[in-house]
């Protein structure tokens, strides 16, 4: 009799498994979101986001040496103005919060890539992605403040931008302005295909910028949509997005494939806040390991197709790739 086929064979010791393992997260996969405030003194732990933290500007050297020591190439900062007002202005004040910070970040780290978010919500009195006109999210009235926005972070020596507004045509916006003024060596991360989702929770409270009418669901996509996601990849590889973003990540693996497959492109993933912060409560309530649960779900992110993975737990994992490497 023909013997079965015997898969065991080669899941026998550790050191089979790592010669046929097929998907490694690497260090320099791991983009780290860190969040800016005003005021002194302050490193405070987020409520709803256990494990990170508000640094003002003077604190926020010590928190980025952590991040360089480990060995992670890239940030992504996020910021919370001192006062939000209807058209979001702190967004592209030249000595607005982010812009602060990307000034203090690159004179220690030179060599760190300083990536930002571009976006009004955190920035605006109704806390929506764009402007608002008679309780309507406009689109082209918004570009102009988010290209002016993207502008004011390279201005501030930011290394490459990501638009995270949703507003039809801005990657073009953003891409005509920098060219315009001697930025047409910084790179656009698009998040492209951001849908509008339960798991943005956690940051919402992080920077209080939960919109304070209606939902996002006018501008982020319907999670239901897989085709709509390849229309909306390709119009900003035309409009000049040099890296495609998928957001949230865990439960979006299909569309992160898919992507990945069906454009040359590199392909960041966000595994968003609450994507994180579950993992987190139910480790906190003994239901889950922490460790292995992060392991398992950044590597299945890579092994959808990201090739590189914006995430909470990039120091965490950073710590456990060189233990086990
Ligand atoms: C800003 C923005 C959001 C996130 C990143 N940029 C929130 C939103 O669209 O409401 C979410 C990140 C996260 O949940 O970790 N538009």
């Amino acid at each position: 009799m023909q013997d079965f086929k015997r898969s065991r064979r080669l899941r026998s010791s550790a050191e089979i498994r790592s010669l046929v393992k097929e998907t490694n997260v690497h260090i320099s996969d791991l983009i780290y979101p860190m969040f800016v405030v005003h005021g002194e003194n302050i490193k405070k732990e987020i409520t709803n986001l256990p494990g990170q933290y508000h640094y003002s500007i003077d604190q926020l050297k010590d928190g980025v040496q952590e991040v360089v020591d480990l060995g992670i190439k890239a940030i992504v900062l996020f910021g919370l103005p001192e006062n939000k007002d209807e058209e979001g202005s702190e967004a592209y004040d030249s000595n607005g919060i982010v812009q602060q910070a990307i000034r203090e970040v690159k004179k220690h780290y030179p060599n760190l890539l300083v990536i930002t978010d571009v976006c009004l919500c955190q920035y605006t009195s109704h806390g929506h992605c764009g402007l608002v006109k008679e309780g309507i999210v406009v689109n082209d009235e918004s570009l102009e403040k988010l290209a002016q926005t993207a502008l004011s972070h390279a201005e501030a020596g930011a290394d490459m931008v990501a638009p995270s507004d949703m507003m039809d045509g801005r990657v073009g916006k953003i891409r005509e302005a920098l060219d315009k003024n001697n930025f047409k060596h910084i790179p656009i991360m698009s998040y492209s295909v951001k849908y509008a989702s339960a798991f943005y929770g956690p940051f919402r409270s992080a920077v209080n910028s939960a919109p304070q009418f209606g939902d996002r669901k006018t501008y982020q996509m319907d999670p239901a949509n897989r085709i709509e996601a390849l229309r909306q990849v390709e119009a900003d590889i035309q409009e000049g997005a040099d890296i495609i973003m998928v957001k949230p990540a865990f439960a979006y693996l299909d569309i992160i494939r898919e992507v990945k497959n069906s454009f040359p492109m590199p392909v960041a993933a966000y595994h968003v806040s609450g994507e994180y912060a579950m993992i987190k409560i139910a480790a906190r309530e003994g239901l889950l390991k922490e460790e292995e649960s992060m392991v398992e779900t950044l590597t299945a992110i890579k092994r959808a197709g990201a090739d590189m993975i914006l995430t909470y737990f990039a120091k965490d994992m950073a710590k456990w790739i060189r233990r086990n490497s």
